[in-house]
């Protein structure tokens, strides 16, 4: 005997048979019932969950005259009717399925069209079944459009789309619309368990569980899947299991990466190496094996949040404990720090020559800060090692660090980092703040040359004496001059100079920078920073408001 896909052996030939769809069905069955059955109907819903099943099974409702040749429409079929067998097999006379994809245009629709004055051949009603409806040209939608608003009684459409936004709403509006449901992932296990039941394979319900997910709610990618699941064949026992299941659908065992994460979190870096190289021997890619981290990383840090998350059935029984026990033992701070790292790794490796050796850097660089606390458990010891202090201790000198409270030592931050403040008296009484006065009267070009290419000889008051570089334009002296005689209403003059003089400002400010990086570093919450993190360095120092 052919082998049929179990998509087609398995296509429901009644409501009874067609999973998931209850509203559909009762709204249907009570249409039947009152004799109210709309002239068209709109199916709509994702890839395989049984439009077109519907559409037949309509079709054959409209049409089944029972086994006994005296029957009325119904949303029952007999099956066994002339009626029914010919619709289930396609080939009914009075029963038209039309593919939109193929006939998109208006004169497939005029065809049609021309056809519908005509009474059925042998059937009570003539059945339209356009599938993929939303394909249709907008001409072809227009051709359709009068037809549909007044068909003649022995004419019913039925339209089936999974894209309903693509139709236009003169259509939606002259349709009854049903709405077919995804299916959960449960009752698709159900489904998949009773067909594994009547082909006499057996499977176990998570192997099932997991298909059902894999399927996103589509029947038919589900049966699909099942029959991929049937070929690859059970295991000794006789039985399709969960693992080969995993494999099939590309999702590996993780067993082995909770393995390596262990060993990061020990801060074994050779054994994690080892880890790493096995995976990496066995075909993984780094960038992959990165990413499965963060997966599981992810994972642990939903059932350390909630413990419901556990139930993931991506994860194996196995995985789901061990991940249960590393969430129990991980805090919130440590898991976004490892998500961190890893992302950022992740990265890297991207676009690193060698992923394989930058992975393994990555890997390195975390198990070196498996032992290293969070800054907010910085933070917290150091406030413990303030509160901790004998009472009159306080000396806020960065040379006694654990005897500074943390308030304090915000304060001795803030003072000694205050920035000079920018001084707009008429009169500068330094030659800084006359420089200052080119940035606040927006002479960003003189001021420039100011800060970078002069050196200060002597400041008086209105004069000043200069030796300046040999970038600095001609009237250069004259400018300035002019510039701040303007400004303070009193005569400046600016006497060029061949004596070396000061640094310029440029070079005294950055100097000050990097004291002020310098004197930070003595402050307790930076230096354990600083000692717990080996490596880091102050980039940058500001002041807290
Ligand atoms: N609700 C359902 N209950 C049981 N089986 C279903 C259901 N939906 C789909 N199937 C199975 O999937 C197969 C395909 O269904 P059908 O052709 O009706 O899907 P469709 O919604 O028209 O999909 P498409 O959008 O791809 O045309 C059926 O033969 C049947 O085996
Ligand atoms: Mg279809
Ligand atoms: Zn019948």
């Amino acid at each position: 005997m052919e082998y049929r896909v179990l998509a087609r052996k398995y296509r429901p030939q009644t409501f009874a048979d067609l999973v998931g769809q209850d509203v559909l069905v009762r709204t249907l069955t009570n249409a039947f019932a009152n004799n109210r059955i709309a002239h068209a109907f709109l199916l709509t819903g994702i890839r395989g969950i049984g439009k077109t099943t519907t559409a037949r099974i309509i079709a054959k409702g409209m049409n089944c005259i029972g086994a006994d040749g005296q029957g009325g429409p119904t949303v029952a079929p007999c099956g066994v009717c002339t009626h029914c067998i010919m619709v289930s097999e396609s080939r009914h006379m009075d029963v038209l399925e039309m593919d939109a994809a193929s006939h998109t245009g208006v004169d497939d629709i005029r065809d049609l069209i021309g056809t519908v004055q005509y009474l059925p051949s042998s059937a009570r009603m003539k059945v339209y079944i356009i599938d993929e409806v939303h394909m249709l040209s907008n001409n072809a939608f227009n051709a359709l459009l009068k037809t549909l608003e007044e068909p003649p009684p022995h004419v019913k459409f039925i339209f089936a789309t999974t894209e309903i936004r693509k139709i236009p709403v003169t259509i939606l509006s002259r349709c009854q619309r049903f709405d077919l449901r995804r299916l959960e992932t449960p009752l698709m296990a159900q489904h998949l368990k009773n067909i594994t039941l009547k082909e006499s394979v057996s499977a176990d319900d998570e192997a099932l569980t997991l298909i059902a997910d894999a399927a996103e709610g589509s029947v038919r990618d589900g049966l699909s899947l099942l029959d991929q699941a049937i070929a690859m064949g059970a295991d000794e026992t006789g039985t399709i299991h969960a693992p080969a299941i995993r494999e099939m659908l590309g999702m590996n065992d993780k067993s082995q990466l909770f393995g390596l994460l262990e060993k990061l979190l020990a801060g074994a870096v050779g054994e994690a190496m080892a880890e790493f190289g096995k995976l990496y021997a066995a075909g993984a890619d780094s960038a992959m094996l990165l990413q499965d981290l963060l997966a599981l990383v992810h994972f642990i840090t939903r059932i350390r949040i909630s413990a419901d998350a556990a139930d993931d059935i991506a994860f194996s029984e196995k995985e789901r404990t061990f991940a249960m026990e590393l969430a129990g033992k991980l805090t919130i701070p440590t898991l976004t720090k490892l998500w961190q790292m890893l992302l950022k790794g992740l990265q890297e490796v991207r676009i690193a020559p060698e992923p394989a050796a930058s992975a393994e850097m990555v890997l390195v660089r975390i198990a070196h800060s498996a032992d290293l606390p969070s800054p907010s458990d910085l933070i917290r010891s150091v406030r413990k090692e303030a509160a901790n202090a004998p009472v009159g201790g306080g000396n806020a000198a960065p040379s006694r660090p654990a005897a500074a409270s943390l308030i304090t030592t915000q304060q001795v931050v803030s003072q000694s980092v205050a920035q000079p403040t920018v001084v707009h008296a008429p009169l500068p009484q330094s030659f800084e703040s006359a420089v200052q006065m080119f940035t606040a009267q927006r002479e960003p070009l003189l001021y420039n040359h100011l800060v970078r290419n002069v050196r200060l000889v002597q400041f008086e008051k209105g004069r000043i004496e200069l030796n300046v570089a040999a970038e600095v334009p001609q009237d250069f002296a004259g400018r300035v001059g002019a510039r701040l005689t303007e400004w303070t209403g009193q005569r400046w003059v600016i006497i060029l100079s061949h004596e070396t003089g000061a640094e310029p400002l440029q070079k005294q400010r950055d100097a000050a920078e990097a004291a002020k990086r310098e004197a930070v570093k003595s402050y307790p919450l930076v230096a354990t920073v600083l000692e717990q993190f080996p490596g880091a360095v102050v980039t940058k120092v500001t002041e807290q408001p």
